[in-house]
């Protein structure tokens, strides 16, 4: 068998409701997924035991440093779980290729352990059904499974569920990274701290449907309107210079914008492509962002290319 290469999209949560903490240290969650066009792949070779190499963009020229190449990283943890749960030695050569930027709110490390489990269980034959292979994305992440399965989906849980829902049309948007990487925990964190200290509500502030209904049928202006993320006021208290880069994208022109899941990433809703080429070219010059794009979705999940 030769190499196998599948990709998997990075994500914007266009909805993200956070309610209380759980006894298990994660947050029950009610938020709308959509995957952008922005991929990383994940390069899977016939090995002796595993290795692994990650290069590109995204780990924005510090390597390893940002990006771990051990059993710290997702894509190793999901070659272990795989060759387990199939009852096969997990021999690979992996090479991550990042366009997605680390730590960002991107689901990124999601995208790779997405990506390399439909890579190995094609490399290696294993078969895995998609439920197998949801279940398997599900103990490596939260947002794993819907990097799996892409498109526009609802997440339950702590995010793991994803239920597919139906959405018209193309949403264009102008990805902003502004400065380094948020550590999610400290995001969730910082959220209950605020909320204990009475300084924001303790349950989720807004309703999904807004959102879903917007997607179904509306124009952009109505998806603008009813963006929503609880995350978003704890990653602009940990980092205030969010603000600006928020400011910034609607000065510019954008319908709106909000931080993508927990930040630093801010993601700016346009009216159309030729929108976001404009905006994208403008935000650039404007050295908020250390890195710009431009984006559309819904595209499908980890998948196959060679
Ligand atoms: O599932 P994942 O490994 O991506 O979660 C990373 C961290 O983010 C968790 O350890 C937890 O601190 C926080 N989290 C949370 N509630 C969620 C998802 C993540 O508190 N629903």
């Amino acid at each position: 068998m030769t190499a196998v290469v599948a990709r998997a999209p990075a994500k914007v949560n266009v909805h993200l409701g956070v309610g209380p903490l759980r006894p298990d240290g994660f947050h029950e969650l009610r938020t709308v997924y959509l995957a952008v066009s922005l991929f990383d792949s994940v390069t899977a070779a016939p090995g002796d035991g595993l290795a692994l190499t990650v290069t590109g963009e995204g780990t924005g020229g510090r390597g390893a440093d940002l990006v771990p190449t051990d059993s710290r990283n997702l894509v190793w943890r999901a070659a272990e779980l795989l060759a387990a749960s199939a009852g096969v030695p997990a021999h690979a050569t992996l090479a991550v290729d990042k366009a997605i930027p680390a730590a960002a709110g991107l689901a990124g490390g999601s995208a790779d352990a997405a990506a390399a489990l439909v890579a190995l269980d094609a490399l290696w034959g294993t078969r895995a059904s998609r439920e197998d292979l949801l279940g398997l994305a599900a103990q490596l992440g939260s947002d794993v499974p819907f990097s799996l399965v892409g498109g526009v989906a609802l997440g339950a849980g702590r995010g793991e569920q994803v239920t597919p829902v139906l959405s018209r049309g193309r949403w264009d948007w102008v990805l902003g990274i502004a400065g380094e990487g948020l550590s999610t925990p400290a995001v969730y964190g910082e959220l209950d701290r605020l909320r204990d200290a009475g300084r924001l509500p303790t349950d989720w502030s807004a309703d999904a449907e807004p959102v879903l209904a917007a997607l179904r049928s509306g124009p952009p202006s109505a998806l603008a309107a009813a963006l929503a993320n609880d995350l978003q006021a704890p990653a602009l208290a940990l980092r205030p210079a969010l603000g600006r880069a928020l400011r910034a994208a609607t000065e510019a022109g954008a319908a709106s914008a909000l931080v993508s899941g927990s930040g630093p990433t801010v993601a700016a809703l346009c009216r159309d492509e030729q929108h976001a080429q404009r905006l994208a070219a403008e935000l650039a010059g404007e050295g908020v962002f250390r890195t710009v794009r431009a984006v559309h979705g819904p595209v499908p999940g980890a998948r196959v290319t060679r």
